[in-house]
């Protein structure tokens, strides 16, 4: 997500999609055509048995349609992601944004903030807080802690946001430091943890008791979070006082097509009251 600000200088907040994924999968592309195209030149040049050249080709051709379909796939998501086409990224996280019970005034974490989108917003929308936005900043996306502080700086709450290096996995921070604790869609990228149950554990750890807590992730996903009935009841034993899940994936903004498991389809919000 690229912006322009009042000061016309641009803002980066980047996009889920990374250009990666489409530069990697193009390339993909390319090279199974040309094995295809290459063994097409091999049997003209010294023929060989059918099998040992035909099958082989099917292949490539086959993964060449897959990758160019992929390639097409990841293009168009990050279009309809990105602020100047469908503004889908904005609008979930905005989703998150609106389930925040806050008052406004005292310490915010946001847990995995890549360019810091969402940390911007919460210190626009809440001129008393004071917010913590920390990131590994190592995937795909290109995420960085200087275009955040840079984000931050040029949206005028630079002096209320700190961006620090940290890992969700281990929060560098004492027990109930914060009023307020948000991430969005990060858990499901923590490699170092098996338990994916864990990160919320975590998160919940350095949050105030009375104090407002909203996750957003692919909470659907069985195979991290198990039952979501069971989620629940594993987030209510570890003492919150409130605790509420909204299945975000069927939003009416999402196109369908980007409801499959690997986009947004198994995206959902946990928030409440520790
Ligand atoms: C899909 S991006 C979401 C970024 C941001 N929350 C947003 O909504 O735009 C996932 C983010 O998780 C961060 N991340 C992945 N593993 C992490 C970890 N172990 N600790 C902290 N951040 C992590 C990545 O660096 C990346 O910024």
């Amino acid at each position: 997500m690229k912006m322009k600000n009042g000061s016309n200088r641009k803002v980066d907040y980047g996009n889920w999609v990374s250009t990666k994924l489409i530069v990697t999968t193009a390339g993909l592309a390319c090279f199974f055509w040309l094995l295809h195209f290459g063994l097409g030149r091999i049997h003209l040049l010294k023929p060989l048995p059918y099998l040992m050249v035909e099958v082989p080709k099917m292949f490539c051709y086959l993964s060449f349609i897959l990758c160019s379909a992929g390639c097409l796939y990841f293009g168009v998501a990050r279009l309809l992601f990105s602020e100047k086409g469908g503004k889908i990224q904005g609008k979930i996280v905005g989703l998150l944004v609106d389930h925040i019970a806050w008052n406004g005034k005292g310490r915010v974490v946001d847990i995995g903030c890549g360019n810091g989108y969402l940390a911007v917003l919460l210190a626009k929308k809440y001129p008393g807080a004071v917010i913590m936005a920390l990131d590994y900043w190592k995937g795909l996306w290109g995420y960085s802690q200087e275009q955040s502080e840079a984000n931050a700086k040029s949206e005028g709450v630079g002096g209320r946001i700190t961006f620090r290096r940290a890992g969700a996995a281990r929060l560098p921070f004492e027990d109930g430091t914060f009023d307020l604790a948000v991430s969005n869609l990060v858990f499901h990228e923590v490699s170092q943890v098996g338990d994916k149950k864990e990160l919320i554990k975590e998160a919940l750890r350095v949050v105030k008791k009375g104090g407002a807590f909203v996750f957003q992730d692919l909470f659907l996903a069985r195979n991290d979070y198990g039952r979501k009935e069971q989620l629940m009841e594993t987030i209510k034993s570890w003492g919150v006082e409130k605790v509420y899940f909204v299945d975000t994936s069927k939003s009416k903004f999402i196109p369908f097509w980007l409801r499959l498991p690997f986009m947004v389809g198994t995206i959902a919000l946990i928030y409440g009251v520790k």
